[in-house]
């Protein structure tokens, strides 16, 4: 196992993603020493470049936290030695076959085991998966391929690139990315909800009156609104981020924590409506109906969860970043304090917010008396701040999962039932969407979004947390 080796080619490698992720956090595994004795990392792309000049491209991206500043420019080098370069189209056999036989070099006989990483726009996928697979495939050893979305935009074309790519690799073979499972609140869901009592027995419609799964970013699309466009909000960030989210939130407890078991309860959750806010994207075509903000409620149809809303919002261009998870308790029966907390019934709700970013955070909202000699309430938080609890810094999302690839493990991926569930979902929404053209509620950039999230909280008696001033 020692003795084997590990090649990491990066297709479409002069690329945005790779060059703010995978290179960074390829280098990050190295740093840690969490990467194979013998590993290699190829670029792959089409224009000409040698491979200083891909070194030197990707010397520019990489950077050292702060628990990685020892030797950090010594590491920097070794690393970028590892770093070549193969220029080529994403279409041609021959052009593969050419790289399989720098890849052999580099492997020097030893057992290889290959990992390709692509980063390239839908339209050119299946030609490069057929291309890798057939011209150069490990000879021994694995090979493995990790996808980023879109994995097509509505369930037909989504079942149409599976079949496609399952022609020339196994389910075993793809790795779909979610990089929102790799993040680390995201990750500690689980063990949050299944290692502490006091979480699991409240986890169900019993003690909770509606979970809330937010998603802001205080930036437009500026410069990726012909990727955008074309997708809006609801499947870049609902249909896979959010929505992966729900279902490992609700989830029942898988019969281990073995990848399969946890991908089946995932895909176990079923959702049902959906309710589609709206709003515009300056950046966009005049006439775009392509909705930036979203905002939907969603059931599902089990015992555990019958009648609780799941609100989701996700938005571009809003006041602020962030993704949050907010779980909001039922009030307490005949609360013998009411009368202490005042006329808001809301202020007298626990609350457990789950900050995936930024800060990370995890914290409660109690009721809790207010020091001094008379008798009133305040809602104060029971708080755990990462960066307080914590001195090392949270490792990329994308570190996480280049190395489970690397390591084989799935748990974090996307199985492909699981994409035709998270497809399913939404597929008729869009379709509706699309079909009628609907205009979307429009928002000032910068704003907190439209009004019409307000009108859809409302519509189940929720407020959404994530307004609240006392926080
Ligand atoms: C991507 C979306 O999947 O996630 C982007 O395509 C979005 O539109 C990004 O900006 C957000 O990721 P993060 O990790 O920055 O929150």
């Amino acid at each position: 196992e020692n003795e084997s080796s590990v090649s990491i080619t990066v297709v479409g490698a002069s690329g945005d993603l790779a060059k703010k992720k995978i290179f960074p956090a390829l280098f990050a595994l190295y740093y840690e020493g969490c990467l194979p004795k013998h590993f290699t990392v190829f670029g792959y792309a089409r224009s000409k470049m040698t491979d200083a000049e891909l070194r030197n491209m990707v010397s520019k991206t990489l950077t050292c936290r702060i628990d990685q500043r020892e030797n950090c420019g010594e590491k920097m080098d070794q690393f970028l030695k590892r770093c070549f370069y193969h220029s080529g189209q994403y279409d041609s056999q021959e052009h593969f076959e050419a790289l399989d036989k720098k890849l052999k070099e580099h492997e020097g006989g030893r057992e290889s085991n290959r990992l390709f990483y692509l980063s390239i726009p839908p339209n050119i996928f299946i030609d490069a998966v057929k291309c890798a697979s057939s011209s150069a495939s490990a000879a021994s050893g694995w090979t493995r391929v990790i996808v980023e979305k879109p994995f097509g935009r509505d369930s037909e074309s989504s079942a149409a690139l599976t079949k496609a790519l399952k022609q020339y690799l196994t389910e075993d073979q793809i790795f779909r990315i979610d990089h929102y499972l790799g993040k680390e609140l995201v990750e500690n869901l689980s063990v949050l909800r299944f290692s502490n009592l006091i979480f699991e027995p409240l986890w169900s419609r019993q003690y909770i009156r509606n979970v809330q799964l937010i998603f802001s970013e205080d930036f437009g699309t500026e410069g990726r609104g012909g990727y955008f466009d074309n997708y809006g909000i609801i499947r870049d960030i609902m249909q896979n981020h959010l929505l992966q989210i729900l279902a490992l939130f609700a989830m029942e407890t898988p019969v281990s924590l073995d990848a399969e078991d946890i991908r089946n309860e995932k895909s176990h959750t079923r959702g049902g409506v959906t309710h589609p806010g709206y709003t515009d994207d300056k950046t966009v075509p005049k006439d775009s109906v392509t909705p930036t903000f979203a905002a939907a409620a969603l059931f599902i149809d089990n015992a555990r969860w019958d009648g609780v809303p799941f609100l989701m919002k996700a938005g571009k261009a809003l006041h602020n970043r962030s993704a949050e998870i907010r779980v909001q308790f039922r009030h307490v029966p005949g609360n013998l304090y009411n009368r202490n907390i005042g006329t808001d019934l809301d202020q007298a709700t626990n609350e457990l917010v789950i900050r995936v970013q930024p800060d990370e955070a995890i914290y409660l909202k109690i009721n809790n008396k207010v020091p001094g000699l008379g008798m009133r309430l305040d809602r104060s938080n029971l708080n755990l701040l990462y960066s307080t609890r914590y001195s090392k810094e949270i490792p990329d999302a994308y570190e996480r999962l280049l190395l489970d690839a690397i390591e084989g493990e799935r748990r974090l991926f996307i199985r492909s039932d699981e994409l035709d569930a998270a497809w399913s979902l939404f597929t008729p929404v869009l379709k509706e969407l699309e079909e009628k053209r609907t205009i979307p509620e429009y928002y000032p950039y910068g704003s907190r979004g439209p009004v019409g999230a307000h009108y859809l909280a409302a519509r189940y008696k929720v407020r959404w947390g994530d307004l609240g001033m006392e926080e």
